[in-house]
């Protein structure tokens, strides 16, 4: 751990490859919507590998990564986020300076969104359309039959997760009207202003992410290529 900070102050929050990972997978997720409905499927397979590996790069980052992305840091239990719910709507909120990465409230629906994001992907990957082009690559393993219904489930699943990117989208939006507090633009450059005291996160080493990314970028064209 740094130094201890006190005055009120910008604090870097996020690192790069978290900043990174989280733009690519809001990118992904719109090419990834927009190829499925306007049945570009070969571009669809091209970006749900993308997705793939984004995710799978954010949950690897979610052990090894920053102390923010850190999932032993930023998951609490019920009790925890009981207590922060009332805070929030209590007259002596100081949930403002309680958490520096992401409230237990958050925490929820990036758990709720990788898990989701995870599933779907996973699906993709079984997934067989109707004529049998353009299906997941490991469908050969599968009936057509069982691969169809990995294809209803990736679309139900879908449904899903655009319920859960509302509710992130509706939390960041009261975040900045009612609380004044400006999530986006710290996920863009990296830092929040804190009041009171906080101490400054510990950030992993890049060439940590690089090892991670390029691990995976190589088990991911392994299964598109699976023949
Ligand atoms: C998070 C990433 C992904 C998203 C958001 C997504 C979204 C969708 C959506 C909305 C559909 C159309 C469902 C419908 O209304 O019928 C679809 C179909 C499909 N997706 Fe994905 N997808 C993702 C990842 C993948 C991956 C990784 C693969 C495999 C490489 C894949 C393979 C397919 C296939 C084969 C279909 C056609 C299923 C059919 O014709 O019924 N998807 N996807």
């Amino acid at each position: 751990m740094a130094e201890r900070l006190t005055a009120a102050r910008q604090v870097r929050v996020w690192d790069l490859p978290t900043r990174l990972a989280h733009w690519s997978i809001v990118t992904l997720f719109a090419i990834c919507w927009w190829t499925a409905k306007s049945d570009h499927m070969q571009w669809h397979r091209l970006a749900g590998y993308g997705m793939l590996a984004a995710v799978w790069f954010r949950l690897a980052w979610g052990f090894w990564g920053a102390e923010t992305s850190r999932f032993s840091q930023f998951v609490r239990g019920p009790r925890a986020t009981v207590r922060y719910v009332r805070k929030l709507f209590g007259r002596h909120d100081d949930t403002g300076t309680a958490s520096l990465g992401h409230n237990p409230l958050g925490a929820l629906s990036i758990l709720a969104m990788v898990g989701l994001l995870l599933t779907q992907t996973t699906f993709g990957l079984f997934a067989v359309n109707v004529d049998g082009f353009a299906s997941g690559p490991l469908s050969r393993w599968i009936s057509y039959s069982a691969g169809r219904r990995f294809a209803h489930w990736h679309a139900a699943n879908f449904d899903l997760l655009l319920v859960v990117v509302a509710i992130h989208l509706t939390a960041i939006a009261v975040y900045r009207w009612v609380r004044k507090e400006r999530l986006v633009p710290a996920m863009i450059h990296g830092r929040k202003t804190v009041s009171g005291p906080a101490q400054e996160p510990y950030f992993a080493p890049w060439w940590r992410a690089v090892v991670l990314a390029v691990g995976i970028i190589l088990c991911v064209a392994l299964i598109a290529n699976i023949r």
